[in-house]
């Protein structure tokens, strides 16, 4: 049994909900996992005393939320010296366009080599489009983008694009190294 940090950033929600799927598929493996959710601001006491760390976040405007950032930059040290996995959430990962793919490996990238860390995993998740936590501009554009892609956003008001078979794959690949 290894303890798992999972701490992430999440602007609509959906990063939260892909952070507590991925604890309930650690902790079916028997794994003990603590949550943090860097936006709420919770308490950060003992984030270093775990064997692996997930950190994920959505992009917002080419852009992660600054407390992924300073996360890092409070716990690099810890986080570098274990097993970890960095899941970046975005639209952008539904696509199939290698320039789009590219642009979205280079905001990781480029994210990873500013916060000098080099994770065991890179798992881009494909995000979710919620349309009542967004302004009208906000659901135009990300309706259009949508449309640009063939993805129709649901009458519903929420399009969730996330391949959670994969996201469970990408699980049991990361659990193969605790
Ligand atoms: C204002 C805004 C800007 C966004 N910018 C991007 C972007 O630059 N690239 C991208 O791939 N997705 C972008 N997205 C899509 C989000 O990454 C996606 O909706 C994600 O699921 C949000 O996760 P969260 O609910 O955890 O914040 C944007 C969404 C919003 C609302």
């Amino acid at each position: 049994m290894a303890r798992v940090l999972i701490a992430f950033a999440s602007r609509e929600g959906h990063t939260e909900l892909i952070a507590h799927h991925v604890a309930r598929k650690l902790e079916d493996r028997r794994h003990m996992v603590r949550l943090i959710n860097l936006t709420a601001g919770e308490g950060e006491a003992g984030a270093d005393e775990y064997d692996a760390a997930i950190i994920a976040g959505s992009i917002h405007r080419g852009n992660f939320a600054g407390e992924l950032t300073s996360f890092l930059m409070r716990h690099g040290p810890a986080v570098r010296s274990h097993a970890s996995a960095f899941l970046p959430v975005s639209l952008t990962a539904a696509s199939h366009d290698p320039h789009e793919v590219a642009a979205l490996n280079e905001i990781g990238q480029r994210f990873l080599f500013e916060a000098g860390w080099q994770p065991d995993f890179v798992e881009h998740v494909a995000g979710a489009v919620y349309d009542r936590q967004l302004n009208l501009i906000e659901r135009t554009v990300l309706h259009s983008i949508m449309r640009q892609h063939d993805e129709e956003p649901d009458q519903s008001g929420t399009t969730v694009l996330t391949d959670w078979a994969r996201l469970d794959e990408f699980v049991g690949e990361f659990a193969a190294k605790l």
